[in-house]
């Protein structure tokens, strides 16, 4: 266990069930009503199950979900911003009863994930959920329209988890909280500072991430790899860039690569502040929060998410936030700066557009050195056609 920090609540949860306890909870399972659990959720169990989502010990009652959905706290009054819940069809949701126990499985693989024991079935008001979650009820947000596109019964109750989804990729690079705080402890990290990422990494990323290496012991470089929008970068490719970056410009000693399994909520502000809660449940004492993190289209100012810090002390908090400043590199600094660091006119600062970019990759150029790592661009170039011509201008 790490001796620099608690997670969050105070216990790292484990819902995992093993040996003959899991075996007997198996043949339970087998005579129990099913409902059958998308990747989405399936991911979600997982990070239950080993406690990345601690205090979370299963889906959301009634009472914790309309109190994160309105005040961003838990009904202990603990900070949690946003709903992790599970949908199911009205018509199933009346054949149950507070009390029963249900299994959870695998829509596609047959799987049989978690025994949940039914504590609430309530009824959302998902318009009321987009609006304070998401901050808008857009449809064309993708966060929004995934929400609208679940049914709006939701069960509530601890779970006991069975079996974990097995990474297709990259196996290597799982880890659960418990082994990341081990990690940390064994590399002698007091500090580690936990980076959160759904894009490939330019200069501006690698910049944020190593002004706070000058701070802390280690980095987390924790890129999420669950679902994304279509549009997205392929977690592959996104690996592929962070592990030829960190071969050639990171000290092994200094960082260190898991993946974060959950799927991508394009939540802004509350997202930032959740990813700092789980990150902190991995054993990081500091968290990157840079310009419009986990934003998605204008739907959030570009540091509302770091804003959002300010409604919590950084007792209850119990991570640190590191916040940056939009990053660039300036022209006539000879360095990557930002607007903190930089007196000199926009014209010198290296901008180019995400459809600039694409189309150079496409084209198989380079972008410049000074956004792009040589090294990354050609993963890129390689793993164009992989990418959407959708890709949008905060994506590269
Ligand atoms: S995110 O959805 O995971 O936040 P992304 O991978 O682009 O998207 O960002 C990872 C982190 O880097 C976030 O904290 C984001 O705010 C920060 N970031 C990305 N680009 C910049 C930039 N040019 N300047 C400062 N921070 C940035």
């Amino acid at each position: 266990m790490s001796e620099t920090i608690q997670a969050h609540g105070g216990t790292l949860i484990n819902r995992l069930v093993e040996g003959n306890a899991r075996e007997e909870l198996l043949q339970l399972a087998a005579t129990l009503p099913v409902i059958a659990v998308n990747k989405w959720t399936i991911s979600d169990i997982d990070l239950i199950a080993v406690g990345g989502f601690s205090p979370l010990t299963g889906f959301m009652e009634e009472k914790d979900y309309q109190s994160v959905v309105e005040s961003m706290r838990l009904s202990s009054g603990l900070v949690w911003s946003i709903p992790i819940t599970l949908a199911v069809e009205q018509k199933r949701a009346a054949m149950l009863e507070i009390g029963q126990q249900v299994a959870l499985v695998g829509e596609l693989d047959g799987v049989v994930y978690a025994i949940l024991d039914i504590r609430s079935i309530y009824t959302a008001d998902q318009q009321n959920e987009a609006l304070k979650v998401f901050k808008t009820a857009d449809s064309a947000h993708p966060g929004v329209q995934k929400l609208f596109s679940r049914p709006n019964t939701y069960i509530g109750g601890p779970i006991q988890v069975l079996n974990r989804p097995q990474p297709e990729k990259f196996e290597e690079f799982y880890f659960t909280p418990a082994e990341t705080r081990q990690i940390f402890v064994s590399r002698g990290w007091k500090t580690v500072v936990g980076f959160q990422t759904r894009n490939p990494v330019h200069r501006a990323h690698e910049y944020i991430q190593k002004s706070a290496m000058e701070i802390v012991d280690g980095l987390f470089l924790n890129p999420l790899v669950g679902e994304t929008k279509s549009d997205d970068i392929s977690a592959e490719i996104r690996m592929e860039s962070y592990l030829v970056l960190l071969d050639n410009y990171y000290p092994g000693n200094r960082a260190f690569l898991g993946v974060f399994p959950a799927a991508m909520r394009y939540a802004g502000p509350r997202e930032a502040i959740f990813h700092a809660m789980v990150r902190k449940n991995y054993g990081c004492t500091h968290f990157i929060v840079g310009r419009d993190h986990a934003g998605v289209g204008d739907y959030y100012g570009t540091y509302e998410a770091q804003e959002i810090f300010r409604n919590f002390t950084q007792e209850e908090l119990g991570i640190t936030p590191l916040f940056f400043e939009h990053s660039f590199f300036c022209t006539k600094c000879g360095n990557m700066a930002s607007s903190k660091t930089c007196p000199h006119d926009k014209a010198f600062h290296m901008h180019l557009s995400g459809t600039k970019v694409r189309a150079m990759l496409r084209d198989g150029i380079c972008p410049p050195a000074e956004f792009t790592r040589p090294e990354v661009a050609q993963i890129l170039i390689k793993g164009m056609k992989e990418m959407d011509a959708s890709l949008s201008e905060s994506q590269l």
